[in-house]
């Protein structure tokens, strides 16, 4: 453990004193002159540092023409510290820059599976509507809503067919008017999904694009001529034969689709498309949303001259086709010509490969997008299960790649993944409720802005699909027929198909235990999790330990302290328990430390904290005290997937930016911090007698 240095510096004066209350007056001028400041106060700080700095100039002169030989030095000497005391402040005042959607709450909405308000089996924003006042009563502040843009639902609304109207089986433009003006009446901001990668085949731009080669829409999409021989291979992620290239007879050409036949990619290096996409946005944003999610942009700069890749490639596929050609010149132009003329979210689904993708994605002197959207992490799970280990060391290094500049989100699931409790935690009966607690509080604490995943406030589980026909996801169902065609062994497909299907995430929101949970009055157009009738809404609502009402609490207490849980410094403690995730997040003094275990057995952590001294804030396993294995050793035990909030009392030791309070100062020596921040060097030690 570090413990504080043994002499401290007042300025370049030395000053000894006994303690603060024993000395207010001398605590109070020492609390003058080291008044902190935030970067957000900048202007009026500079103002109050100007004045001191005046009034100790005049006090200097005052002192010295009374007694110049006495007080001269002095004056000087104290005024000088003064002085390198404020470019101190300068240098290491905290670089954080508050934004209201770093400190965004984001609950996503899939809205084919929210509500049925018209008994045709299909989520509808009607339905949304609905439900109001339950996102206002979960607390948080955004609403991420999936594509609702008009589509033939290939892929479930990320295949657009206009871009500017609602998808029939989801309403009008009037209900999503509504749906905006409820949900900014109750606080809350919506942030759309822009799908621009590619649009829907159905689009008329793609009618356009393949009726001619001369067409003015040619252009918009890429084409390969098929007198220039087979085009060279890319892989599709959607596509029944992994081909990305599709030949279409009416102009003997190839059109690329890195996903399906039906979702054709954009050619954004095209200028005239780019601007068809920025008036869209205007479009939207002028209706008053709030921020975009950009889907699969990552992939949207493309090398156009197709250079030939290495067999295999498609392994390692987000290596050759994220962050290409001149992604980051278009997101610029986005930047200038839209996201730059409104205060709104941007952020681009993944990050590309490296840290410097990322970064260069969200740094804000570059002037693109505001956060990252990163998939190391939620990719970690699989269906032989995950190394604890390795899911800590990947969320400490994105925490802290983005420490200084950039800013991340946090997320273990979204409609692309299987239920994060059966992923990621334990659905077993015994298990799932801990287990879901468990992992929204690591969501809910950790740095970076939590995009929370309808239904998984509740819990909700894998769906426990057995057959083909009951899978609706396109994806999964042409990697099936892809297994087929290929002699794989279609039993182990389909039980990892079991485990990874996008569907499991997309079955309908868990109302209550009425026919199809609430859903529909119709026939839903995936089918309900058989859990419905214990996991639902209503059921949680009754109960005050439900993970429903736990959720709640975590985004309260998230709300309670942003600097500590949005902006604080994140540090994982115990790094080689293989079983425990342990980490505090600081700031200014104050420090949290969160426990989480991800086992199913009862495990130990050491920490250097007496927790006897901590107050416990929030526990999955209803506050029952941490069980003390050895106090001498600071090892704790903790039930299965059992989390635990702590914070800790800093008028005990808030000099040594050390939370762990008792037993640190054992000589008799008592610290006074004197309003400044640690790194800043103006302490005060006080002897006791
Ligand atoms: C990513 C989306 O999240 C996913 O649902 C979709 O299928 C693909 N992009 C293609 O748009």
């Amino acid at each position: 453990m570090i413990g504080p240095p043994s002499i401290w510096y007042v300025g370049n004066g030395r000053v000894a004193a006994k303690r603060q209350n024993e000395f207010p007056k001398a605590s109070r001028f020492l609390a003058f002159c080291k008044k902190p400041f935030l970067p957000k106060q900048l202007p009026i700080s500079l103002g109050i540092d100007l004045s001191r700095g005046i009034l100790f100039c005049i006090l200097g002169v005052y002192l010295s023409a009374m007694q110049p030989h006495t007080f001269h030095g002095f004056i000087f000497l104290l005024f000088l510290g003064y002085c390198t005391q404020v470019c101190g402040q300068f240098e290491q005042s905290p670089t954080v820059n508050k934004k209201w959607w770093k400190e965004a709450i984001v609950y996503q909405i899939y809205p084919r599976s929210f509500q049925d308000s018209d008994g045709d089996g299909v989520g509808d924003l009607k339905g949304i509507i609905s439900r109001l006042d339950y996102l206002k009563s979960l607390g948080i502040t955004a609403v991420w809503l999936n594509p609702i843009y008009s589509s033939p639902n290939d892929d479930n609304g990320y295949d657009v067919s206009d871009y500017r109207a609602i998808m029939k089986d989801f309403g009008t433009m009037a209900d999503f008017e509504e749906l905006l003006k409820g949900l900014h009446e109750r606080g809350i901001k919506l942030v759309m999904d822009l799908v621009v990668n590619h649009s829907s085949d159905e689009h008329e731009w793609f009618r356009q694009s393949r009726s001619s080669r001369n067409n003015p829409y040619r252009n918009y999409y890429h084409w390969w001529n098929a007198e220039n021989g087979k085009p060279p291979y890319r892989c599709s992620l959607f596509d029944v034969n992994h081909d990305a290239w599709k030949y279409d007879s009416l102009t003997n050409a190839y059109y690329l689709h890195y996903f399906s036949v039906k979702q054709p990619d954009l050619k954004w290096e095209n200028p005239k498309l780019r601007q068809e996409v920025y008036a869209i946005m205007k479009f939207w944003t002028d209706k008053g949303i709030d921020g975009f999610r950009l889907d699969a942009f990552q992939f949207a700069a493309k090398d156009t001259t197709y250079p030939i890749f290495p067999k295999g490639f498609e392994r390692d596929f987000v290596n050759y086709y994220a962050i290409q050609g001149n992604l980051h010149g278009y997101l610029q132009e986005m930047n200038k010509e839209v996201l730059s003329k409104y205060d709104i979210m941007s952020v681009a689904e993944g990050a590309g490969n490296t840290f410097e993708d990322g970064h260069n994605l969200v740094d804000e002197d570059r002037r693109e997008l505001n956060m990252a959207y990163a998939f190391e992490g939620v990719d970690i799970a699989k269906p032989e299960g995950y190394s604890v280990l390795h899911f800590k060391e990947v969320f400490s290094r994105w925490d802290s790649a983005f420490a200084e500049k950039g800013w991340l989100s946090i997320f273990l699931a979204n409609h692309d993944q299987a239920r994060m409790v059966s992923r990621f935690g334990n659905d077993r009966p015994e298990f799932r409720e801990a287990s879901s607690k468990m992992l929204s509080t690591f969501i809910m604490t950790m740095r970076g802005t939590p995009f929370y995943y309808n239904g998984d406030e509740l819990g909700m589980t894998n769906a426990g699909f057995e057959r083909l026909e009951e899978f609706r996801d396109l994806q999964t169902i042409n990697e099936f027929r892809y297994a087929q065609n290929t002699g794989a062994d279609l039993k182990i497909v389909m039980k990892r198909l079991q485990f990874t299907s996008r569907d499991n995430g997309r079955t309908p929101f868990q109302w209550d235990a009425t026919a199809n949970a609430g859903f529909t009055t119709g026939t839903p157009w995936i089918k309900v999790n058989y859990n419905y009738r214990t996991i639902n809404v209503a059921a949680q609502q009754k109960d005050p330990n439900s993970c429903l009402n736990y959720f709640k609490q975590l985004v309260k207490l998230r709300q309670e302290h942003p600097d500590l849980l949005v902006y604080g410094k994140f540090t994982l403690l115990d790094k080689e328990n293989p079983n425990i995730v342990v980490y505090t997040r600081e700031s200014q003094g104050r420090k949290m430390l969160i426990l989480l275990n991800f086992s199913d057995t009862i495990a130990k952590v050491t920490i250097p904290a007496d927790l006897s001294t901590a107050t416990l804030l929030l526990s999955n396993y209803q506050n029952k005290p941490a069980h003390i294995n050895n106090v001498q050793s600071h090892t704790y035990t903790l039930l299965p997937y059992e989390a635990r909030v702590y914070t800790f009392s800093t008028e005990r030791d808030p000099t040594t930016n050390d939370i762990w309070g008792r037993g640190i100062h054992r000589d008799n020596a008592t610290m006074m911090r004197c309003g400044m921040y640690k790194g800043h060097g103006l302490y005060v030690r006080l002897i006791k007698n």
